[in-house]
């Protein structure tokens, strides 16, 4: 099932890298080389150009262009296609200089100087005049170009700007959102608490830091207008490639990031024609376990592969090493490279690609890991796990363009992200909300079942069983779409912090979860409690106790069952998991935060009453399947300590060619991959 609307860009896996030879255009000797050693590698793609502005047009108005294409011929000669990205990441200094307007101003109210990159003002025409002139060139120079497969559009956007420009903007995106009527506006802000009334647009402000910080609705709408300039900016890089570009159907990209709390992806996805996104995981940490970073990372990728949920997406980034920029940069353990790399194909990746092919002798990023490192060999250990992924990339290349089908989905709601942090009340430190809808996907992985990860906007009919996490804000037609789906058979689990506020964050009167929420799960929640970390509670369900931390809430039945109650403190007995049958599906309701060694005995219910199918996994074995018409793919990770016997496999391992039926042993950070 090929699935790609604008064509696959290459028809197989992509190894790729960063390559940024603008930084070595005096070392022949070593471009060269570079291209000798990457095809050793098994590198078929370039990402070119992410930050080339100063290499572009180092004095304003005079274009250097040539670089580039003798680059991308002698890449495209040696089989290695390029994704050309728009140099819009980093300014050079003569902008900055002479038009101080595209530089940011910071939450206190102060101007940036010229440095660093990704901090431009979005929002300043000046600064977007700039970017369609260099997009407009290159796209003409480059963009029919025979070794171009894609573009991509600066470089993982992010920050807000505070500057007079970005002011007025906001003021004029609130008049449209609130008719220009600024009562209405008071009204749905509820500023007439601590004296906030506006009389006028004109006298808003954005949320500075030393400003108007008290405003719940101020500041969840200015996120809401960051991403609005976002995407509205995206527009104009897309609209200058696509109107300059002789080759008009190069499908677009932008390099995304994980769980990314600025923007909402999902307004930014709709610009653009395929999810590429930048991963580093923090393997090897203090705190938790690799199994646990195995899992976080497949949240992502589900996360981000979501955003458009039927097409694979890319890896545009990744270490091929360590970083440099965690708190400790620790090396990648052996084999870890090769497991992670495999995995994030098992999550729905079309590639794989490494920030970056070589390291540079200078600059901020020196010290970070590149497939080439300062000594010019490949005869390094990061090398060859480089080139191991090479091989793996070409053995298992029928797997591109298969898709993911999952029956589960895990609803994350960037709105709802924003409102909970800026809320008042609860606890700074545990509301976690990204971690909590991280978590249930993960209460989901040792049943061999994976999720999507949705939006309340997606169609809930593709699923059997639908999580939403702490769905704090939440609209009436998602309350619809819940009764909707539940009578139709659904199974739909809330939990704690459901229903508390609408789309401005005002609250919901007559009892939580609110507007009619109440009929669905069959409760009232009253009170919730706030843990301090110390602090536990229990419940007990079915004979079994599920350790509660963080929250708990208060509820009393409506016509809800309670199938689990509270073990201790004042509450003791009090309902805290409920069920009601509603129609034809079922609308369970967990009222306190369970750990997440004991949520397996609450999904457990919840994927029977599914009908969804589980599989039986030894403990440490992490399961994916990607999907075609005629047949399935399926991953069997091992991201424990000790090796594990997976019993019952049939099919080929595409890897070796082995037919199997039976039980298989894999290795601490091997894997199988079969098809059946
Ligand atoms: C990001 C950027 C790259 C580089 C890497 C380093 O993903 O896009 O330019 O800075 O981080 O990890
Ligand atoms: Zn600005």
């Amino acid at each position: 099932m090929k699935s790609y609307a604008m064509g696959h860009p290459l028809n197989k896996l992509i190894h790729g890298c960063d390559y940024n030879p603008d930084q070595w255009l005096d070392r022949p000797d070593i471009l060269s080389k570079d291209i000798e050693y990457m095809k050793k590698a098994g590198i078929n793609e370039a990402t070119l150009g992410v930050f080339s502005w100063s290499a572009y047009e180092p004095v304003e108005g005079e274009f250097h262009f040539e670089w580039l294409i003798e680059v991308m011929d002698r890449l495209y000669e040696n089989g290695i296609s390029t994704i050309l990205a728009t140099p819009s990441g980093a300014r050079p200094v003569w902008m900055d200089h002479k038009y101080p307007e595209v530089m940011r101003v910071d939450t206190m109210g102060h101007r940036n100087r010229h440095g660093f990159r990704h901090n431009h003002c979005l929002s300043s025409e000046l600064f977007r005049d700039k970017v369609r002139i260099i997009d407009s060139k290159l796209a003409k120079i480059a963009g029919d170009h025979p070794g171009l497969i894609a573009w991509h559009i600066s470089n993982e956007f992010g920050g807000e700007c505070f500057c007079d420009l970005c002011k007025e903007k906001f003021r004029d995106y609130l008049r449209k959102r609130f008719h220009n009527d600024i009562d209405e506006l008071n009204r749905e802000w509820w500023s007439s608490f601590w004296s906030a009334s506006y009389n006028d647009f004109s006298d808003i402000e954005p949320p500075y830091h030393n400003g108007q910080n008290a405003l719940m609705a101020l500041k969840l709408e200015w996120h809401r207008f960051t991403t609005y300039n976002y995407a509205d900016y995206i527009s104009v890089e897309i609209d200058a490639i696509k109107e300059a570009s002789l080759k008009k159907d190069v499908p677009i990209t932008t390099n995304l990031m994980q769980r990314f709390y600025d923007i909402d992806y999902r307004e930014l996805s709709k610009r653009i024609d395929f999810i590429s996104w930048d991963s580093y995981p923090k393997f090897h940490n203090d705190y938790e376990t690799y199994e646990d970073t195995m899992g976080e990372s497949a949240f992502d990728h589900a996360l981000l592969r979501c955003l458009k949920k039927d097409k694979p997406f890319f890896l545009m980034e990744s270490a091929p090493a360590h970083v440099n920029w965690m708190d400790y940069n620790k090396l990648k353990r052996p084999h870890v490279h090769d497991q992670f790399s495999c995995q994030t194909v098992a999550c729905g990746s079309d590639s794989i690609q490494y920030f970056q092919w070589r390291r540079s002798r200078g600059g901020a990023e020196q010290f970070h890991g590149a497939v080439m490192d300062h000594s010019g060999s490949t005869d390094t250990r990061v090398f060859k796990d480089v080139a191991h992924t090479g091989e793996v990339l070409k053995k298992i290349a029928q797997i591109e363009g298969s898709v993911k089908k999952n029956e589960a989905a895990v609803i994350f709601e960037w709105d709802c992200w924003w409102s909970i942090d800026v809320s008042g009340g609860f606890s700074r430190n545990t509301k976690k909300y990204d971690i909590t809808c991280m978590d249930h996907f993960k209460s989901l992985m040792p049943f061999g079942v994976e999720a999507d990860v949705i939006s309340v906007n997606d169609d809930f009919s593709d699923y059997k069983l639908i999580i939403a996490p702490m769905l704090f804000l939440i609209r009436p037609e998602t309350i619809e779409k819940m009764k909707d789906y539940v009578s139709n058979g659904g199974i739909l689990l809330a939990t704690y912090m459901t229903g508390y506020v609408n789309e401005n964050s005002l609250c919901y009167e007559g009892g939580f979860p609110g507007n009619g929420l109440k009929d669905l799960f069959g409760i009232i929640n009253d009170e919730i409690d706030t843990l301090y970390p110390s602090d536990r509670n229990g419940i007990s369900m079915n004979g079994e106790t599920l350790t509660v931390k963080d929250y708990a809430e208060l509820l009393r039945l409506i016509d809800a069952e309670a199938i689990g109650t509270y073990i201790d403190d004042f509450y003791k007995d009090m309902p805290a998991i409920t069920c009601k049958k509603y129609g034809k599906g079922k609308a369970y309701y967990q009222a306190a935060r369970i750990v997440n060694e004991d949520m397996g005995k609450l999904v457990r219910l919840l994927l029977s009453d599914a009908g969804i199918n589980t599989k039986d996994l030894p403990s440490g074995i992490e399961y994916h399947a990607r999907f075609t018409d005629d047949c399935t793919y399926e991953f069997y990770f091992n991201v424990g300590e000790a090796p594990a016997e997976v019993t019952g496999l049939k099919g080929t391992d595409i890897l070796n060619g082995e037919v199997i039926n039976g039980n298989v042993t894999i290795l601490p950070k091997r894997y199988i991959i079969l098809r059946t």
